[in-house]
């Protein structure tokens, strides 16, 4: 049996790397819903359906053991409804890391960057006020980071003006020279660019990427004891038709296509 990582797009990668360092003789099916990528501007009730009709199809052909919605935009929105849906398998969610990040912060200004759909869940909402009433939380949701991601892990050039755009709104000034000392990455397409937003952010900060935690979250579902799994990974384009790039790109991942 096969752990199944879900994303929009190539973004799930990021936690993919994390799952394998901690399970490496797991196989692994990477799922990219690229025909309907981005998710983050899609209107919520749409894209819940979209989400869950997905699934329907994965399941049967995949029989996974565990599924990782490696996705901030799809979690916030859809775990509930995946679960209930699906009550024989079991998911891990990926939402924003606003828990470690109020825990973490010292100056307490925190920014949560995202897309515009995981900014405007309730989810996100709730997460804020169950764990960071004390803190100063500002959610910046981006665009087109995502695709700009996509851009960059094809090697395609992106101009540094567009990156310090989107992230500069995350750079926040308090009362007696606080400053915003975390920003979390609550979407899994921007750990990709952790290196360019270091080096363009107006002064140093924790980028904070959940993907080990999620990694460690399935493995203590999945449990460590386990037959190594015969078979290739593989990943499935839900357009059928990946570019060159990315297929190059999966070939690097050792994912086959499928
Ligand atoms: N990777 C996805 C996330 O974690 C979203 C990217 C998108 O499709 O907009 O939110």
């Amino acid at each position: 049996m096969s752990i199944l990582v879900f994303d929009s797009g190539i973004g799930g990668l990021t936690v993919l790397r994390e799952a394998r360092v901690l399970m490496p003789d797991r196989r692994f099916v990477y799922v990219a819903d690229d025909a309907a990528f981005p998710y983050g501007d899609w209107e919520e009730a749409a894209l819940r359906e979209r989400i869950v009709g997905q699934f329907a199809g994965l399941i049967d052909r995949h029989a996974p053991e565990l599924v990782v919605l490696a996705c901030n935009t799809a979690s916030t929105l859809a775990l509930a409804e995946l679960r209930a849906a699906f009550a024989d398998t079991s998911f891990v969610g990926t939402v924003p890391a606003i828990k470690p990040a109020a825990e973490r912060t010292r100056s307490g200004l925190v920014s949560v960057l995202a897309t515009p759909g995981t900014v405007r869940r309730e989810y996100t909402r709730e997460l804020i006020r169950s764990f960071a009433s004390r803190c100063h939380v500002r959610l910046v949701g981006s665009r087109h980071l995502a695709r700009l991601a996509e851009a960059h892990i094809r090697g395609e050039a992106i101009a540094d003006a567009d990156i310090r755009a989107e992230i500069e709104p995350c750079f926040v000034k308090g009362e007696g020279g606080r400053r915003t000392d975390i920003v979390v990455l609550a979407c899994t397409h921007y750990p990709f660019l952790a290196n360019v937003f270091r080096r363009l952010a107006p002064w140093p900060v924790d980028w904070l990427d959940p993907a080990e935690a999620i990694a460690r979250r399935a493995l203590s579902l999945a449990g460590a004891e386990h037959p190594p799994q015969a078979g290739d990974d593989v990943a499935v384009f839900t357009s059928g038709a990946p570019d060159f790039a990315t297929a190059r790109l999966m070939a690097g991942f050792g994912l086959k296509i499928v």
